[in-house]
């Protein structure tokens, strides 16, 4: 079973700049809501009991968002207001579940993961990227019950357009396993047009092996001299373990950029 899973946080948002040059692009509101919450209930609703936060000190706004219980309780002492009691009935919920630890310098997603490795107990763990939203069906879910199915590491595919593909991590492919589900072959961080081996992108939802932080450990870096989870992918694969990408059928909304940011409020409101 798969109870852990971790959130790199500490990215600095500068696609959304000004709206981040002091403000936690994961706490802007999305139709009303932070988009880290979203992030959170697609966990909580996958059966996760504890999510590990990577933030630093330039992000200490999100613990402060999640660990502001004195200015509650004195306002609801005061107003007595029933939606704020429920408001923060639910940031303690979620509180109670949060762990957190610092990635200070900006070294990568797998220097973000590395980070994480004191607290993950089971052999697999589930990772978001917070800028990528997925609605509509809970990719997570559908990820672990092919992760239980299929007893492998499984990551969020989706098609790009072929111009697109520098953005991403971009996946070769092996067996077909059924219609939504393949083998991965091969996973390149952001190759050129060029030298992309397809146009399935790799999208922000990864369910990792644990042997993935001694891989991390020796990882050096690559694009852009940022240590990449995705290389540490690619030499779990090339070591033979088995690693599906799974087409997932939820609505896909990039955060990290302001179009998609402006856009996801949009789609959401639609729900
Ligand atoms: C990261 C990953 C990339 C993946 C993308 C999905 O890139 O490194 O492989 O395709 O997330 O959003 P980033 O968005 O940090 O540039």
């Amino acid at each position: 079973m798969i109870k852990q899973a971790i959130i790199p946080l500490a990215g600095l948002g500068t696609r959304l700049l000004p709206l981040t040059s002091v403000f936690a692009k994961e706490l802007l509101p999305i139709n009303g809501k932070p988009g880290i919450e979203y992030i959170l209930d697609e966990c909580i609703e996958a059966g996760i009991k504890e999510v590990v936060f990577i933030i630093s000190k330039k992000k200490q706004m999100i613990k402060n968002y999640f660990y502001n219980d004195k200015f509650y309780k004195k306002i609801i002492k005061k107003k007595k207001d029933p939606r704020i009691i429920k408001e923060y009935k639910k940031i303690l919920k979620y509180k109670k579940m949060i762990r957190f630890v610092y990635q200070n310098k900006p070294l990568g997603t797998g220097d973000a993961v590395l980070k994480t490795q004191k607290f993950i107990k089971d052999k697999f763990f589930l990772m978001l990227l917070p800028d990528d939203l997925i609605i509509k069906k809970n990719c997570s879910k559908s990820m672990i019950n092919i992760h239980n199915r299929y007893k492998s590491s499984v990551m969020a595919s989706m098609n790009v357009k072929k111009n697109t593909v520098s953005r991403w991590g971009i996946f070769k492919l092996s067996k077909k396993l059924d219609k939504i589900n393949y083998l991965v072959k091969d996973v390149v961080e952001k190759p050129s047009i060029n030298n992309a081996p397809s146009n399935k992108a790799v999208i922000g939802r990864y369910i990792l092996p644990k042997k993935i932080f001694s891989k991390l450990s020796k990882q050096k870096p690559g694009k852009g001299g940022e240590i990449h989870i995705t290389d540490a992918i690619q030499s779990l694969i090339y070591e033979n373990n088995k690693f599906v990408a799974h087409i997932f059928s939820g609505k896909y909304l990039d955060c990290g950029s302001m179009n998609g940011y402006i856009k996801s409020s949009l789609e959401i409101a639609k729900l």
